[in-house]
């Protein structure tokens, strides 16, 4: 087998820097707004004084939305200039006032307890290869939030869809003989589709987020899938299809 190297850790900033990636997220921030789920959990967990930042912003879908809903102290960051570049622009056109910065979770360049909540949505967590890396982005959120600060995200769950178990059964013998795609670094990392765009993704299940977690001095308190949260509308089905939500709360260390 030819040595492929691992996905570098500068892929989502290329992933959602191409023509179409911005075209989407532009569409998304104009045009869409925040999933019905979104909302519930948000009002549910968060208050609207809440100073809030929406990382992985994207051009701003989440962060519009969560103006919408009457919050009006946030900060959006994205690792994508572009995609920032398009949310200025469109807060610009809308005459709207919200910070949006170029900015890599990994290293966020904000104090300790400076946020009362944090904002990951769209499987965003999950487009960073490696789980230390992960862990590491899962830490800078813990440092930056308040004690008692609330973060929400969004991922896929490996274990969600029964369509999915006999191909991630077939993906787990690949891994036990070394057969896997060897740019992957852990079981759950796949290359998908994305309107003829290949992204890259990590599909964890529950317990690997909830290892994380707890591992980064959070508490959890609430886990629901989307469907369960409320009906999904069919266009938001075929376009972002099922994912998990997940609330934690900064526990002391
Ligand atoms: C699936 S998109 C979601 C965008 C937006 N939240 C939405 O729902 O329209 C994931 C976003 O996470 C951003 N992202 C990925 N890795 C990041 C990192 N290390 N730091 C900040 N943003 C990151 C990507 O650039 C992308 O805009």
């Amino acid at each position: 087998m030819l040595f492929e190297e691992k996905v570098d850790l500068n892929r989502a900033k290329k992933d959602y820097s191409t023509p179409k990636s911005i075209q989407k997220y532009r569409d998304l921030a104009q045009n869409y707004g925040l999933w019905k789920s979104e909302s519930i959990v948000i009002k549910k967990f968060l208050n609207k004084e809440a100073l809030v930042l929406d990382i992985g912003c994207g051009a701003g879908r989440t962060t519009f939305g969560l103006y919408e809903l009457g919050y009006k102290n946030l900060l959006g960051v994205d690792i994508s200039k572009k995609l920032i570049k398009q949310a200025k622009a469109i807060a610009k056109s809308k005459n709207i006032k919200i910070k949006f910065e170029v900015g890599n979770c990994l290293i966020l360049n904000y104090g300790n307890n400076s946020f009362d909540a944090v904002f990951f949505s769209y499987n965003g967590l999950m487009t960073i290869p490696g789980y230390h890396n992960r862990m590491k982005a899962v830490s800078e959120i813990n440092r930056v939030l308040k004690e008692n600060g609330i973060f929400i995200f969004t991922t896929h769950d490996r274990n969600q869809n029964p369509d999915r178990i006999n191909e991630w059964s077939q993906e787990k013998k690949k891994w036990l003989n070394g057969t896997q795609d060897q740019r992957y670094f852990d079981f759950g990392d796949k290359f998908v589709n994305d309107n003829g765009q290949e992204l890259f993704l990590h599909i964890p299940d529950t317990k690997e987020v909830y290892s994380m977690l707890t591992k980064n001095n959070f508490e959890i308190l609430y886990t629901k899938s989307r469907s369960e949260i409320c009906p999904v509308p069919e266009h938001e089905k075929k376009e972002f299809g099922e994912c998990r939500f997940f609330v934690a709360k900064k526990v002391k260390h």
